[in-house]
């Protein structure tokens, strides 16, 4: 194995694009970009003709970033996740943020992807949600194009399946069909049918170009999600983010990962206690148990105008 020429070329993607690959898992940066140059006929491990393809062709890095962003995800992905939610922390967290006035709930869903985690918060929210809290709904990754599939908000059947079948009443209100085109072989299936998401969903989202890795992080959020994108991070990286991910959430706020995600190494365990251990939801903060949690109306109100900053 060629590390040196594996060296300059994670330098020289660093230099061109900014982007750190040493952040991410060793395996999972070789096996991305293998995925690129095996489309390429470009041999596995052959770092080399790899460099030459981006020193002569600058392009090139558009499918690259694209084998990076693993875009996988769907609306109420892991289902039983987003029933706990709904049947018990978001109403305690609304509960505790109208205890203030003006109430206010601040989301902010990290690493959106094309959109169906942000909208899946949107639709429980818009049900359940009482009418003298105000909402807001961040949502943030690096991909432009899974960008523009959320602010354009149509979706295939298949992405919709576990809405479909666990709330049928949600799926009707909220989508209509767009399109029923036939596969190849003259069938109408799941990848087939896409749906829009209703205006009044869409209007709840602002969806936002972020890296979390470097970009300045949004502040005093009551509830933060970021779900199955730390899995292809390097160790040392977590740790960072646990930090970034505290400060950006107020006391006592909530934090959500993914099911095979596990914030309990490294620092994560000193922010972070487990509220429901299987769900891998936490929250920040255990000392502040049971205590007046939030800053006064009035420093909230202060942080409030943070908000209409960039994140
Ligand atoms: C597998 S998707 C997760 C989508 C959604 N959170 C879910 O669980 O269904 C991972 C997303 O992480 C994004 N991503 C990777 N590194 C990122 C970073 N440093 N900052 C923001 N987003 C990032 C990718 O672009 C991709 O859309």
């Amino acid at each position: 194995m060629d590390d040196f020429t594996y060296d300059k070329l994670k330098k020289k993607i660093f230099l061109d694009r900014g982007f750190d690959l040493d952040k991410y898992g060793q395996d999972y940066v070789k096996r991305r970009l293998n995925a690129r140059m095996m489309v390429l006929n470009i041999k596995r491990d052959d770092w080399a003709s790899y460099l030459k393809v981006i020193e002569h062709n600058i392009v090139e890095y558009v499918p690259l970033f694209d084998a990076f962003s693993v875009n996988v995800t769907e609306f109420f992905r892991d289902i039983t996740v987003w029933q706990s939610l709904r049947d018990t922390f978001f109403p305690q967290v609304i509960a505790e943020r109208r205890q203030y006035r003006p109430a206010s709930l601040r989301i902010w869903s990290a690493a959106c992807s094309s959109g169906e985690e942000p909208y899946t918060i949107a639709i429980i929210l818009k049900e359940i949600l009482p009418a003298d809290v105000t909402l807001s709904i961040i949502a943030t990754d690096i991909d432009d194009d899974a960008l523009q599939k959320a602010a354009h908000g149509v979706y295939y059947r298949e992405s919709l399946k576990n809405l479909e079948k666990n709330y049928p009443g949600w799926f009707k209100k909220y989508f209509t069909m767009v399109s029923q085109p036939v596969d190849p072989a003259g069938a109408i299936t799941n990848h087939t049918e896409k749906f829009q998401i209703a205006d009044e969903i869409k209007r709840m989202v602002a969806f936002k170009r972020h890296n979390f890795l470097i970009d300045r992080a949004p502040s005093q959020m009551d509830i933060i999600f970021c779900r199955n994108v730390m899995i292809y991070l390097a160790a040392p990286v977590k740790d960072t983010i646990m930090d970034m991910f505290s400060n950006a959430l107020a006391p006592h706020g909530m934090f959500v990962v993914g099911k095979s995600e596990i914030i309990f190494l490294g620092r994560g365990k000193d922010y972070f206690y487990p509220v429901d251990a299987r769900e891998h939801i936490y929250r920040k903060d255990r000392r502040l148990v049971g205590q007046s949690v939030y800053p006064p109306v009035v420093e909230r109100r202060k942080d409030a105008d943070d908000q209409k900053k960039p994140v």
